[in-house]
């Protein structure tokens, strides 16, 4: 029975992101010639390791799209209604493409005021024409409409009709290119035997390709993208609508991701088998072995380490998240299934720390937050430009009609003054576009990899070594004896 004295189990000390530092060790090789690429899921892989957080001022479709422009990948929030989720999703699907499989079209009816607001929606320059049974009527572009006054005039009396450029449905990339830069044309509508519209290339798609070259992308040249959902019927509705649209992959996002209503829904997504399935959050092996047994593509790591949290504090409840990814790992790589870190990151250097601590993604919240690609508007105050940023547990996201409250189990508090808030609202500094700041957190993790002497994630995980540091060592790590007068572009001082 054990000795009856011990009323408790006390743990070591777990340790953090601040509490190590990665051991130098013989390199032979250039930052520049390390490859970063790494494994999101089973079957989806990056170029770069990170990825954008499930938060509402952090990821929708435009913060989705330039994620995976650079490489990375975005997860889109799911504090909204399920159609405007999955509309989301469709936005990012349609934004670049080898070929676009399913075009925005317009029939010759409509008026140039609906052509316009779907192109504004879409952030296109123009749309086919195509009658009742789909054949290819004509085009109509931005340059057909720029001189017409009337915004009632029907689509058919503007638009370029038939005969156009157009190619078979199978058209090879370099055929297509061949035939845009011979017509000097923009838009290649693909046609069938019977003159249906069955696809679009465009021009714009091949210049993305040489300005994006490590971009994430399916099988069909489309960028990929991933959405957020909750647990029971309505979150597997939501999922189903997000498959519809094109999700790469669902992540089930959960605050506590070791409970029976996540180990469900992760079974019932694999069954249905459409798309890659993550779950989450958890911070034991325990935990990490229940998501896989349930099936998960890749598990996701983190309780109460985000910036804008609170559950540590609010509910005592957490681990060290390095010490958590450390524990999960001992799940997840005997069973090859991918660990995303997410949340707590603070510097460029935390992302080597959490690829040697096991992790093969980091999920990143605060230090995106800010860019020019989230969501929400510039706030200014004294002269200096910010951005909101707020915990998907804080009061702002989980009052009135919040669809996401259900991450913290409390679906069914209906008044505000019962909510119990996990997370909190604020701001961060406005950091410019996504590129800048993703080109330092990677430009950060090449000279990790140089001084880890790892050319590969694989090999930086297998061969890095961490050290425990105490609080002398974390103060000498930061700039010390020293007032900073210039900000560098990837230190912005110590919390
Ligand atoms: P960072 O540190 O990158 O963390 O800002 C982002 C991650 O924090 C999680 N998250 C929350 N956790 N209360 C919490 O306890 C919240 O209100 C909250 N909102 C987000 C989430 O995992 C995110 O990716």
């Amino acid at each position: 029975q054990g000795d009856p004295a011990q009323t408790a189990t006390i743990l070591p000390p777990g340790l953090t992101y601040d509490d190590v530092l990665l051991l130098p060790a013989y390199s032979d090789l250039q930052p520049g010639e390390a490859d970063t690429s790494t494994r999101l899921s089973r079957s989806l892989t990056l170029r770069i390791p990170l990825i954008s957080s499930a938060m509402d001022t952090v990821t929708e479709a435009r913060m989705a799209v330039a994620m995976a422009r650079q490489g990375g990948v975005g997860v889109l929030h799911r504090n909204l209604p399920a159609e405007e989720q999955a509309q989301q999703v469709d936005l990012v699907k349609r934004s670049e493409a080898g070929m676009i499989t399913h075009p925005v079209t317009c029939s010759p009816d409509e008026t140039l005021a609906d052509v316009e607001e779907l192109c504004a929606h879409y952030r296109i320059s123009g749309v086919p024409v195509t009658d009742a049974d789909g054949v290819l009527v004509g085009i109509v572009t931005n340059r057909d409409m720029r001189f017409e006054e009337d915004r009632r005039r029907a689509v058919r009396e503007v638009m370029t009709p038939m005969p156009l450029v157009t190619a078979p449905v199978g058209v090879s990339r370099d055929d297509a290119f061949r035939l845009l830069r011979s017509h000097k044309v923009e838009k290649l509508p693909l046609v069938d035997e019977r003159g249906r519209l069955r696809g679009l290339i465009t021009v714009k798609d091949f210049t993305k390709s040489e300005q994006y070259p490590l971009a994430t992308k399916d099988a069909d040249g489309r960028l990929v993208v991933g959405a957020a959902v909750g647990v029971g019927p309505d979150a597997e509705k939501r999922a189903q609508g997000l498959i519809d649209a094109g999700a790469d992959f669902i992540v089930v996002d959960v605050a506590h991701g070791h409970s029976r209503g996540v180990v469900d829904m992760v079974a019932k997504l694999k069954a249905n088998g459409q798309a890659d399935v993550i779950a989450g959050n958890i911070a034991t092996r325990a935990g990490a072995q229940a998501l896989i047994d349930a099936g998960a593509d890749a598990v996701k790591v983190g309780v109460g380490p985000g910036s804008i949290c609170t559950t540590r504090v609010v509910a005592g409840v957490g681990a060290p998240q390095v010490t958590a990814i450390y524990e999960a790992a001992k799940a997840c790589r005997p069973a090859g299934v991918p660990l995303i870190g997410d949340g707590g990151l603070q510097y460029s250097g935390d992302i080597a720390k959490a690829i040697v601590a096991g992790a093969d993604t980091v999920m990143l919240g605060s230090l995106l937050a800010g860019v020019e690609e989230s969501p929400g508007d510039l706030i200014f105050i004294n002269g200096k430009q910010f951005k909101t940023y707020r915990g998907m547990g804080s009061l702002g996201a989980m009052r009135g009609q919040s669809y996401s409250k259900d991450r913290y189990s409390q679906a069914d508090v209906a008044v505000e003054e019962q909510l119990v808030p996990e997370g909190i609202e604020g701001q961060v500094p406005y950091r410019g576009p996504l590129r800048a700041v993703s080109h330092q957190l990677v430009g950060g993790l090449h000279q990790s990899m140089w001084y880890a002497g790892a050319r590969t994630i694989a090999e930086l995980r297998d061969r890095g070594q961490l050290m425990q540091i105490t609080a002398a060592g974390l103060k000498e790590s930061h700039p010390h004896d020293i007032q900073m007068t210039v900000e560098a572009p990837n230190y912005h001082g110590r919390r």
